[in-house]
């Protein structure tokens, strides 16, 4: 069987770190779409990590970490990830197998993400300008050039081809972009080489077999399912599907094969990038969630948005996914409220609905709270659920009766340790 990690809200939720305290119940860990966009952050024995590509299994050394054919891979970034672990002493040949059909970033996608961003101004996306939009674009517009193809004789011809096509692409654009191409490849090349060291599989096969081998997998889903490329709010989503069915498409596991989907939450909300956020917060109350809870990019360093817990949008993304169970990530750092907002309706052109709408600009969509208790604890050192407040443990029971999935973590901290199982 095959269980799901997938994020609820728009990434940054605490995948990583969820992926790496469940890792030693897994044979294999298995990324299925998204790329460097993604950071993951992995936080044990006093040291931090961020991880972009590479599955959050790889400090477990009998676990298999897989890079599944949905993700979209930059070598130069790739390289960089493997440099950072040098010290750990992973034996990246057998404990990290990387499918052939994943698609390649390559420097003129990056350079096209960036002038497609300048192009749209105003109406940017806000995107990690790490080439992901444009890399699916060509894979879906069967284009894309595959890290398979790096096995053929001929692949630079491949590589040159493709990126002279992006060239003439990028001269379309009015604004001009300022690139040295020669100095990206030299980069690039070097990425390339390092990726050839590493083990490419027919991952499908490789997965099914272990399934049938008895072995369990863990997928670990990037970005969130407010991101989706179509459940997400389009168009300030990334270009993934990154809800459940993105597992079976990302890595070749059928729908039958799914066991448990973990769903995971901040016990608020944040987001990076542009687009809509109902509950988002420009008070003093969003600055304290930013601060206590260090909201700052893991890939790109920018703020993140802050606002109350929604629970219209955690329905609506329990939903989609067939979310067997929570985890609720980041419960420390409401620790000193008196009272906290939870989102449980919006009222959508005139009317009070409770399910996600099409579209939730702000000028179709208000919100409607509910006012709770907060808890003035410090829970960073919880470790049981006898250690958590009264009104921590009622304020999960109301998130887990309105969506009706129980919640089974509850995190007080980014620390492996800082974990509580209910
Ligand atoms: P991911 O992309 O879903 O893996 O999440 P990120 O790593 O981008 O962002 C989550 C951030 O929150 C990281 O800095 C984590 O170290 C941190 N974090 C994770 N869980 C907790 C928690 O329970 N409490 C606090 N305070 N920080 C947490
Ligand atoms: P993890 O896996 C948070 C956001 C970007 C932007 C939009 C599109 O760490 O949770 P893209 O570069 O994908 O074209 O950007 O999506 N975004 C993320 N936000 N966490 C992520 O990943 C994200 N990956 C992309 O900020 O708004
Ligand atoms: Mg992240």
């Amino acid at each position: 069987m095959v269980d799901l990690l997938l994020g609820l809200q728009w990434g940054d939720e605490g995948k990583g770190k969820i992926v790496d305290v469940l890792t030693k119940n897994y044979d294999i860990i298995a990324r299925f779409q998204g790329g460097p966009n993604a950071g993951h952050t992995l936080i044990f024995d006093g040291n931090k990590h961020v991880l972009h590509t590479i599955p959050s299994g790889i400090f477990h050394k009998d676990t298999v970490n897989v890079v599944g054919n949905g993700v979209v891979i930059d070598p130069v970034i790739f390289k960089k990830e493997l440099d950072n672990l040098s010290t750990y002493n992973i034996n990246f040949k057998t404990n990290l197998l990387i499918s052939r059909k994943a698609h390649v970033i390559l420097p003129t996608h990056r350079l096209l993400d960036a002038a497609s961003e300048t192009a749209k101004g105003k109406a940017k996306i806000g995107s990690t300008l790490k080439g992901i939009g444009p890399t699916y674009m060509d894979k879906t517009g069967r284009n894309g050039f595959r890290i398979g193809d790096f096995e053929l004789k001929d692949w630079k011809k491949r590589y040159n081809a493709l990126t002279q096509k992006h060239l003439k692409m990028l001269s379309h654009y009015e604004v001009k972009m300022e690139f040295n191409l020669e100095e990206l490849e030299v980069d690039f090349f070097k990425g390339v080489e390092r990726l050839k060291e590493l083990t490419f599989i027919d991952s499908e096969e490789y997965l099914n077999q272990a399934m049938k081998n008895g072995k369990s997998i863990l997928a670990e889903g990037a970005q969130g399912s407010l991101l989706d490329v179509d459940f997400g709010t389009y168009p300030f989503v990334t270009s993934s599907t990154t809800t459940a069915a993105g597992a079976c498409t990302g890595l070749g596991i059928a729908p039958n094969k799914i066991g448990k989907v973990v769903g995971i939450f901040k016990a608020y909300v944040t987001r990076v990038g542009s687009g809509p956020f109902p509950t988002e917060l420009f008070d003093v109350d969003g600055e304290t969630m930013a601060r206590v809870g260090h909201e700052f990019g893991a890939t790109t360093g920018r703020p993140r948005r802050c606002g109350w817990l929604d629970l219209v949008a955690l329905k609506y993304t329990v939903e989609i996914n067939g979310v067997t169970e929570l985890s609720m990530m980041k419960g420390d750092v409401l620790s000193g409220f008196d009272t906290l907002k939870i989102a449980t309706t919006y009222n959508y052109q005139g009317e009070k609905i409770s399910h996600f709408p099409y579209n939730i600009e702000p000028e179709n969509v208000s919100v409607n709270y509910e006012t709770v208790k907060g808890w003035q604890a410090d829970v960073t050192g919880a470790r049981s659920i006898d250690d958590i407040p009264q009104n921590l443990k009622d304020y999960v029971k109301i998130i887990e009766n309105f969506v009706g999935v129980p919640v089974k973590i509850i995190s007080v901290g980014p620390d492996r340790k800082q974990t509580v199982f209910v």
